[in-house]
């Protein structure tokens, strides 16, 4: 039988607000979050693909589950706060990316990281350069500060544009430059003596660059840190680590940034099983590798089967590919018919047509790619 959509009942027009918001956030634009999750529970009888939000498509390593149930086996004190700044995790991720401690703050997700220096660096009217299009929540954090943000869009979408940003970072002289390598959902991706040439044209930008995807990638700018004082790197447990759910994430930074970011943040918002996981996934590297091998192979995988139906697929250096199609939006829909939760990016300037979708597993992907196959054959118009 065919699935049907699920229909969101009308919603009553919401009351009008007792108490305005204060100063900038009047006129931020809430974040268009669509989670396919309501969706994936109310049809328990199919096996779900949910390729719409980059995370990972399988658990994470079994030693991480394995210490959040021993910790909450024994005399667990859910009770008390965790440990503070995350002390224990930071001494492990030092000795893990070589990076000293002081110059390193764990957070809440890394957009816990990107609200915080949106907090401390960003007010009224200052500007922030965006390499767009980019990750969308940012620039609510930025709005919210009542920032000007300025967009720079490459000429072409999927190519970078080193000069095209030179250029703009001396016109425009920001305060921040917020740079996502690789890009979501681009995949464009500087390379750490690109961004060397960026930090040096612009001493006075703090220039932010979020790693998020960086481990699927193979690369980072982490070791710039050693030279540049304007330099922030972010990065996430959410993605290659597969623990989206537990919110965890850090930034790494000179140490006077680091000291300037912990006057606002809060030292218990980073929860105690996250701290425990991340420890654990840190430790098993193996299982790290095994799935950045599986990414790569389905992208492959990918990239094969699309380029034999002549359909345009880019493959970006994280864990996402883009493929253009006729009919983006009825495509999207139909997929999640049959339980393939992508996300439609056909609206998105420049990007018209494109729908991301998230890699797992070369298992995974044989299956997505039969049902994709469904898809595109009831798009064929019937032959006499
Ligand atoms: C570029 C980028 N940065 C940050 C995030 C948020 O990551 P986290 O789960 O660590 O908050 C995402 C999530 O999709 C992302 O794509």
């Amino acid at each position: 039988m065919p699935h049907r959509r699920l229909r969101v009942a009308p919603q009553p027009a919401p009351k009008p607000a007792a108490i305005e918001p204060s100063g900038p956030v009047r006129d931020v634009q809430p974040y268009q979050a669509v989670s396919s999750l309501d969706e994936i529970h109310a049809r328990p009888q199919q096996v779900p693909h949910k390729l719409d939000w980059n995370e990972a498509t399988v658990p994470p390593s079994p030693r991480v589950i394995e210490a959040i149930t021993a910790f909450l086996g024994n005399a667990h004190h859910l009770n008390w706060y965790p440990v503070l700044n995350s002390t224990n995790l930071i001494e492990r991720l030092s000795a893990f990316t070589g990076v000293p401690h002081e110059r390193m703050l764990i957070t809440n997700g890394s957009d816990d990281a990107l609200n915080t220096l949106c907090t401390t660096y960003l007010g009224v009217d200052d500007r922030v350069l965006v390499a767009s299009p980019t990750y969308q929540h940012f620039l609510v954090f930025a709005a919210t500060r009542g920032a000007d943000i300025v967009h720079h869009y490459a000429p072409d979408p999927f190519e970078k544009d080193l000069d095209g940003l030179l250029d703009a970072l001396a016109r425009v002289r920001p305060r921040m430059l917020y740079l996502v390598n690789p890009n979501n959902p681009t995949g464009v991706i500087y390379e750490a003596d690109e961004v060397a040439a960026l930090l040096a044209a612009a001493p006075e930008t703090l220039v932010v660059v979020d790693e998020a995807y960086s481990e699927f990638a193979g690369r980072s700018c982490v070791r710039l840190l050693q030279t540049y004082s304007n330099l922030v790197v972010t990065r996430t447990f959410s993605k290659a680590y597969g623990m989206a759910g537990l919110r965890i994430g850090y930034a790494m930074a000179p140490e006077p940034v680091i000291r300037d970011l912990r006057r606002v943040f809060n030292p218990k918002s980073v929860n105690v099983l996250a701290q425990i996981g991340a420890m654990a996934a840190l430790e098993d590297q193996a299982w790290l590798r095994w799935y950045l091998e599986e990414v790569d192979d389905a992208k492959a995988l990918y990239a094969e089967w699309f380029a034999a139906r002549g359909i345009e697929c880019r493959v970006t250096p994280a864990n996402y590919i883009m493929v253009r199609f006729e009919q983006a939006p009825w495509v999207v829909r139909r997929l999640a018919d049959l339980g393939v939760y992508v996300r439609d990016r056909s609206h998105v300037p420049r990007l018209n047509g494109f729908v991301r979708f998230s890699v797992g597993t070369v298992e995974q992907t044989h299956d997505v790619l039969a049902r994709v196959g469904q898809v595109l054959e009831e798009m064929v118009p019937p032959t006499c």
